[in-house]
């Protein structure tokens, strides 16, 4: 009605880093600026959706227009997540942590003479996987994305079929993308593989969220 092509669609997007505690004070995490994420809750809410943005703690103000949910921990992340759906469009950014420490202490945890604490881990749910499994509340578009060192194409492919979302952004980081402005994607989906120049991170948005809204145009 307003003329924007995502108007009346509604979007969740994770940003940033998620904080799994070991005791009240310490805690596990990782170098995820959200910027990329943020961006891509910006571009959505530019082309008309209603955005919520469910961040790990990060230094970044709220993009105009979008309701940001705080969490610290995956399993935080995940609820947010499922509290936040239905929605047609789904796109999970954060870097969410591996793992998380199994038995978090309730106190903090004291330096004693007998050496170092032993940390025991136990894996954190796959977010990307819960929401791109098929049900009711599955989001219409689901994209992901795919940090890589190597083997960019048969990695982000692997991850296109094992998590079942329909979309990976395919992040090469051998070189410069955490914290910076730019980023250099491949977006892979179910029948082809469109590299991008780089670009500002926020270009980047942009794109995605101009490829999604002529998803749902088509
Ligand atoms: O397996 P990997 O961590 O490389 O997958 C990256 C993609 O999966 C990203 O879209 C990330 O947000 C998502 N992910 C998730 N929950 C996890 C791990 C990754 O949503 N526990």
């Amino acid at each position: 009605p307003d003329g924007r092509p995502l108007t009346g669609r509604t979007a969740v997007v994770t940003a940033g880093p998620t904080f799994e505690p070991i005791d009240p004070v310490r805690g596990l995490t990782n170098r995820s600026s959200g910027k990329q994420g943020y961006a891509v809750a910006a571009a959505l809410a530019e082309l008309g959706a209603e955005v919520t943005l469910i961040s790990g703690p990060v230094a970044l103000e709220a993009p105009v227009g979008v309701t940001r949910v705080w969490v610290e921990a995956a399993t935080e992340m995940k609820a947010a997540v499922e509290a936040a759906l239905p929605a047609d469009i789904a796109v999970m950014s954060a870097a969410v942590a591996d793992w998380r420490v199994d038995g978090v202490a309730s106190g903090k945890i004291k330096k004693k003479p007998g050496g170092p604490p032993s940390l025991a881990l136990i894996e954190n749910p796959d977010i990307l996987a819960g929401v791109s499994a098929p049900g009711p509340r599955r989001p219409k578009l689901v994209v992901g994305f795919a940090a890589e060192t190597s083997d960019l194409e048969a990695n982000a492919r692997a991850k296109l079929s094992r998590k079942g979302c329909d979309w990976i952004i395919g992040n090469d980081v051998s070189d410069e993308v955490f914290g910076s402005d730019g980023n250099a994607v491949t977006l892979f989906t179910r029948d082809g593989a469109e590299p991008w120049p780089r670009q500002s991170k926020t270009d980047v948005a942009r794109k995605i969220a101009q490829r999604i809204a002529d998803h749902f145009k088509a």
